[in-house]
């Protein structure tokens, strides 16, 4: 059997974004508009600061416009919710994004819930989140979205198709399952209780590996030909004293099985920034009213 083939998150991202960048453009002529996205920044952590950095480089090359908000990690939860606040009644920000984790004494669900919905880019509040389950036009949390757009890109129609997303968090398990189910995959969520787990995996057409945990997924976890998607990234120490980043799926042995694979990195990761630049054009077209679903 032959290695699987290797889905370029890049490619398609560096493709996405092309796309975006000739609507924005458009948007701007025709309406005066331009898209602009507000990041908000607590605290030192090195890869949200890395994360950041990549979102406004991407938002500014898209001919979108980005402000970074960075506060320190003492801030209080009220100080965060004005600066939230204000950037909710800013009409040149048409995109809010918190960046997570929040430090420990700020409650994350109070403060995501004080996004303006129609600001959501990250798709973080309830109502989007209500939105999404209910199958009535929601902001979509971005990795989901980047999978969703991967995985239609590989296999065209997912009708019918057997799908195992493995972790249930509200940022990517959960969305990821309900966009599966709304392209009518019947659908599985696996997690750290599910019971024999590498028989679950092993009924999989699509498998999506979001659990958190380094190679968790084997090769002998992966049916034949399934197509494979690993939101994972970890940066683990090898035996020569070097680290290297690997994913929730040993890449290697499961490449050897699989039909189609997303490496890492280069596969899921390079998508949600594009997506949170998708998410940002759809936010300033809805508040210009130039989009007639909710
Ligand atoms: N931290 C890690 N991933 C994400 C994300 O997708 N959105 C936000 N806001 N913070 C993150």
């Amino acid at each position: 059997m032959t290695d699987a083939k290797l889905i370029d998150g890049k490619a398609a991202a560096d493709a996405l974004r092309g796309r975006i960048a000739a609507d924005v453009a458009a948007l701007k002529q025709s309406h005066g508009v331009t898209p602009g996205l507000a990041v908000v920044l607590v605290g030192e952590d090195p890869a949200s600061l890395i994360y950041v950095r990549s979102k406004s480089k991407q938002m500014t090359s898209c001919g979108m416009a980005s402000f970074e908000h960075r506060r320190p990690e003492s801030i209080s939860q009220a100080d965060l919710l004005t600066l939230i606040d204000d950037l909710n009644r800013d009409d040149a920000i048409h995109g809010i994004l918190v960046q997570l984790p929040l430090p420990a004494h700020i409650d994350e669900h109070f403060v995501l819930n004080a996004v303006a919905p129609e600001k959501d880019v990250d798709g973080f509040h309830v109502l989007n989140a209500g939105r999404l389950a209910a199958g009535i036009g929601a902001m979509a949390p971005c990795t989901p979205l980047g999978c969703m757009a991967l995985l239609e890109e590989e296999l065209g129609d997912l009708s019918g198709l057997d799908a195992v997303v493995v972790g249930r968090s509200n940022i990517v398990g959960k969305p990821m399952a309900t966009l599966l189910l709304h392209a009518n995959c019947t659908v599985t969520i696996a997690h750290s209780r599910t019971r024999d787990l590498r028989a679950v995996c092993r009924r999989a057409d699509i498998l999506v590996a979001a659990a958190g945990k380094p190679e968790l997924i084997r090769g002998d976890w992966i049916k034949s030909g399934a197509t494979v998607i690993d939101v994972g990234i970890h940066r683990i120490a090898t035996e020569s004293g070097k680290s290297r980043l690997v994913g929730d799926v040993a890449f290697a042995e499961s490449r050897a099985v699989a039909g189609a694979i997303t490496p890492v990195p280069g596969g899921v990761g390079p998508m949600t920034i594009a997506m949170l630049l998708g998410n940002t054009l759809t936010a300033a077209r809805r508040i210009a009213g130039l989009l007639s679903d909710t």
